[in-house]
């Protein structure tokens, strides 16, 4: 309805601000709008960086390719420097300020857990890229990820101990702060004793700490042929050098949290012979994976990691239920999302089970060389 009729019908009620926006489909901004909430700063800013470079390279794709439903997505970035509470106050403006359809986010676990209820009582759909704590998605039928779950990355890391570097005793270090590696340093003891092998120490730290010591002597005391630490790149990088300034000389053995290209520059060769768990390798021969890799190099001009790749898939699996959804409500597209199978993404085939969860292989990286090299695959 032209503007002049509106005021004709509805002489100073002073509502055209607000119906003009809704009722003039011809000149308002038409865009499905995705809202990116991710740590773009802080302690852990390669996350949300690396993960912003996919997802805005998958939303470019799509809109070049005519969009979702003859519409373009428009995206909505914001930075919660990987707190928590940044966290709820970002999803919570992107959903009643900017009015998102679908959430994308986070990467670390904490950040998701601050979240998802938020996202569950708006009834505004939330996909997480790479989240791996079981509760993200137990948060309530709204909540998605397309990445694996600890339960999985830890019996992973437990059976490559044991049977692979053949480890009896391995020791623990975890980080109290956050939900993700809490978890998965739970797993991995469990499963890697249940397969005869003996913890022999179990210490934490605080993310954000810088002096690891005493922990790492506790460690070295207690023997152990391996120490599993699933924390984040900025204390491992910092664990591994004082483990090594120790004497600790055994294998560092961890997850995807150690994903990052600053963990290399932080750990340097006291990272040489460790080991961690994650979703997919760069360097993969996979025909899918050499494409994906090739497009990525021309639009950034450097590699792609997993979380990359992982958030690139976010937002192709979003825009993939979008279109099968019949319309654009939180609860057609939370459908449409729930009934994801088969879709070829970049970091394997995504398919929804009934708690939400993508259930996907894992890649067991080395560092060699200064760099994470594939070494094998697992499948669930
Ligand atoms: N899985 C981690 C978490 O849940 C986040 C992460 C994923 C970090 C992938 C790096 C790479 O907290």
């Amino acid at each position: 309805m032209p503007r002049a009729s509106l005021n004709t019908l509805l002489p100073g009620l002073g509502l055209l601000p607000l119906l003009g926006a809704a009722c003039a489909p011809k000149t308002a901004d038409h865009s499905i709008r995705l809202g990116e909430f991710d740590a773009l700063t802080g302690d852990t800013a390669t996350f949300g960086q690396t993960t912003h470079e996919g997802i805005e390279l998958a939303v470019e794709q799509i809109n070049a390719s005519g969009g979702v439903k003859g519409r373009p997505l428009k995206l909505f970035t914001e930075d919660d420097e990987g707190k928590p509470d940044q966290a709820a106050l970002v999803a919570e403006k992107l959903i009643t300020q900017d009015r998102v359809r679908v959430l994308i986010g986070e990467v670390a676990s904490s950040d998701s857990l601050a979240v998802a209820p938020i996202a569950q009582r708006y009834g505004v759909p939330m996909i997480s890229p790479s989240s791996t704590n079981p509760k993200v998605t137990q948060q309530g039928d709204y909540i998605f990820r397309v990445c694996f779950i600890d339960s999985f990355q830890g019996q992973v890391a437990a059976k490559f101990a044991r049977d692979t570097l053949k480890c009896r005793r391995a020791a623990v270090l975890r980080d109290e702060r956050s939900d993700y590696s809490l978890g998965l340093a739970d797993v991995f003891s469990r499963d890697f004793k249940a397969l005869g092998g003996t913890i022999v120490a179990d210490k934490a730290y605080m993310g954000g700490d810088v002096d690891f010591k005493a922990q790492l002597a506790a460690i070295r005391a207690a023997h152990p042929d391996v120490v599993y630490v699933p924390g984040y790149y900025g204390e491992v990088g910092l664990i591994a050098r004082q483990a090594r300034a120790l004497g600790i000389t055994v294998p560092l053995l961890g997850g995807d949290g150690w994903e990052s290209e600053e963990l290399f520059k932080i750990g340097g060769a006291a990272l040489e012979g460790c080991y961690f768990t994650n979703h997919c390798a760069p360097d993969s021969p996979d025909p899918v994976v050499r494409r994906f890799v090739a497009t990525y190099e021309a639009r950034w001009h450097h590699e792609p990691g997993a979380l990359a790749m992982l958030g690139y898939d976010a937002v192709r699996v979003a825009a993939d239920a979008l279109k099968r959804a019949p319309n654009l409500d939180g609860n057609s597209i939370r459908e449409a999302l729930a009934a994801t199978r088969d879709f070829p993404g970049v970091t394997g085939r995504i398919s929804m089970d009934a708690d939400r969860n993508a259930i996907k292989s894992a890649v067991i990286l080395e560092i060699k060389g200064g760099r994470a090299v594939y070494k094998e695959t697992v499948n669930p």
